[in-house]
């Protein structure tokens, strides 16, 4: 489409727990391989002529089918199972001011790849990116009864980010919730608040945006705390810094607090986890002591809704990691709905979330920079109070060279200058020419993240012991990828590959070298689930990467799962 109008981080609204009016289910469809939708101006739903003559029309909005959203068209029906392109979803739904000046927030939770809104025959705006919520302001485009259509266009491309080859499943769809929010005029349109990096645990900022650059005086309160403070809001912003002594947050002890902020007529909640998360010399420190993060890494993909799980299915995940030992998860390879971080907060999980520069990206190329960087804003933006996220990743395997420097190196400076009180980090490769733990990349991390897949793709096992002497990392190293594939039930000798006895060995070997290396303070096997994954045809694969600790329904755990519960066991 020309003249685009993209909506990104800075339409972004602090939403969570705000009142929201739900858009989710039944809509009207239909598949639209050529974009006719788009390049026919459907929406503009031209039945007469200006002659009042009537004319034929390639569609029939109320008539279409119905899909039940949010999900994965994929999913939805079988001849949809493997469709990548665009379909359009058409509603109606009814509008009445409740507030004479309110405005009215249109949230798309996520949507692949690109999201384009259209309201009563009118473009409002586009979103790119499949794993990030849009926010457009509706306000004036409303009436009392209201047409809306999404065009969504889950189109692989290589100037995107991911590109067009990865190793999981492209699924297409309108697949987080669709909700209408209203706002006061002028309202909170961000608040962060989290304990102040180097004040000893002992004092807590509060910061908040305001949608009008207008001043105002903001009111937080903490009531459990019985803390209230006032902050004072000029031009739109303000932030305050206060003495505090919160009951520490920890995967062991997950204490949140309630909180709230108010200014003007506008209000909005949280509920915070105080905690903090540092790197000092060769140590991540959560609260001041040292601590090994026993992970396991997680794809955004359920066997029976693709990625668009349920609670249950966060929670099935969340228990799966802490039956297995683990205070910590990678939530691979893009940003995963907030409910997870959000429930990992409850739950007591610490987080590493990722934005998808993975394979293959145009790194020299404006358009996917910007494309990356407005994604790892949204990512912080909308995660930026969750005590359970400790790390931000700006990417996942990308060859050391200069423009991918050049590129994941200003993510990085961006996700710190957003976000001073977490860790950066990536998932780097191995330097193969010297088998050494050597990534320019790390000068911008806080962080290595290695992913090395000895035993496996690396059939030489002496290989492993003299990557770890060959490395002398100057900053704490979590290895962020190890495995094997696993056909479910399929058992042989340690050497037969897609056995769990094979799987296991790896982690058996895997787990035994890690132990003895003091630079390692974290590791996130690959994988917890099986996943759907096209480049995965083998007899024990057919098309799901069988990597994982469990069947991809969750009813099978491998031998695997055993050998990793017993090593974390072995730690606490
Ligand atoms: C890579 C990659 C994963 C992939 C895994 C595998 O390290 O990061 O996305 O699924 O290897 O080969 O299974």
């Amino acid at each position: 489409m020309e003249n685009e109008i993209y909506v990104t981080s800075k339409d972004m609204v602090y939403d969570r727990f705000r009142k929201k009016e739900s858009l989710n289910g039944a809509w009207h469809y239909a598949v639209d391989q050529y974009n006719a939708f788009l390049n026919n101006k459907w929406y503009e739903e031209q039945y007469y002529d200006d002659k009042g003559n009537s004319l034929p029309v390639d569609f029939s909005f109320d008539e279409w089918e119905t899909m039940t959203l949010p999900c994965c068209w994929n999913l939805a029906e079988p001849e949809y199972k493997l469709y990548d392109g665009s379909m359009d979803f058409t509603r109606k739904f009814l509008y009445a001011k409740q507030n004479e000046d309110e405005r009215v927030i249109l949230k798309i939770g996520a949507c692949s790849y690109y999201c384009r809104l259209f309201l009563n025959k009118k473009y409002v705006g586009t979103h790119k990116g499949g794993s990030t919520p849009a926010y457009f302001d509706i306000t004036d485009h409303l009436r009392h009864e209201n047409r809306i259509h999404i065009h969504a266009d889950s189109t692989r491309r290589g100037e995107q980010v991911p590109t067009e080859v990865t190793d999981w499943f492209n699924y297409g769809g309108i697949y987080r919730d669709i909700e209408i929010i209203r706002v006061p005029k002028v309202y909170i349109k961000d608040f962060k608040t989290a304990l102040e990096p180097g004040s000893g645990l002992a004092k807590i900022r509060a910061s908040v945006q305001l949608s009008e650059a207008v001043g105002d005086t903001a009111v937080l309160t903490i009531p459990e705390l019985d803390i209230t403070r006032e902050i004072t809001v000029s031009e739109g912003k303000g932030e305050v810094v206060f003495d505090a002594s919160p009951e520490l947050w920890s995967p062991e002890a997950p204490k949140l607090y309630d909180v709230t902020l108010k200014c003007g007529s506008d209000e909005v909640r949280d509920r915070v986890g105080f905690r903090e998360i540092r790197v000092e010399g060769m140590d991540i420190l959560l609260n001041g002591k040292p601590i090994f993060l026993r992970g396991i890494s997680c794809h955004e993909d359920d066997y029976y809704h693709g990625k668009a799980l349920t609670d249950e299915d966060r929670l099935a995940n969340i228990r799966s990691a802490k039956e297995l030992g683990c205070n910590f998860m990678r939530l691979a390879h893009y940003p995963h709905s907030e409910r997870m971080a959000q429930l990992c907060d409850e739950e007591g999980l610490l987080l590493w979330e990722e934005v998808p520069v993975y394979w293959g990206i145009w790194f020299g190329c404006d358009r996917t920079y910007d494309d990356a960087e407005n994604q790892l804003r949204e990512l912080i933006t909308r995660d930026c109070n969750r005590a359970s996220v400790i790390i931000w990743s700006v990417g996942n395997e990308n060859s050391d060279t200069d423009d991918r420097l050049k590129f994941m190196g200003s993510l990085a400076d961006t996700a710190r200058s957003l976000d001073p009180t977490r860790a950066v980090s990536a998932a780097c490769l191995v330097n193969f020419a010297k088998n050494r733990i050597e990534d320019r990349l790390e000068q911008k991390l806080d962080i290595i993240g290695l992913n090395e897949y000895c035993g496996w793709y690396a059939a030489d096992w002496s290989t492993l012991p003299s990557l770890f002497e060959n490395s002398s990392p100057e900053k704490p190293v979590i290895i962020t990828e190890f495995g094997a594939d696993a056909r479910a039930g399929l058992r042989g000798t340690i050497t037969d590959k897609a056995t769990e006895d094979c799987q296991a060995y790896v982690y058996e070997r895997q787990t035994e070298q890690i132990a003895k290396i003091s630079y390692i303070k974290g590791m996130t096997p690959w994988i917890l689930n099986d996943f759907r994954c096209p480049r995965r045809t083998s007899v024990n694969q057919k098309y799901f990467n069988t990597k994982g600790l469990l069947s991809a329904d969750r009813t099978h755990k491998k031998m695997a799962f055993y050998v990793l519960q017993s090593f974390y066991r072995g730690m606490k």
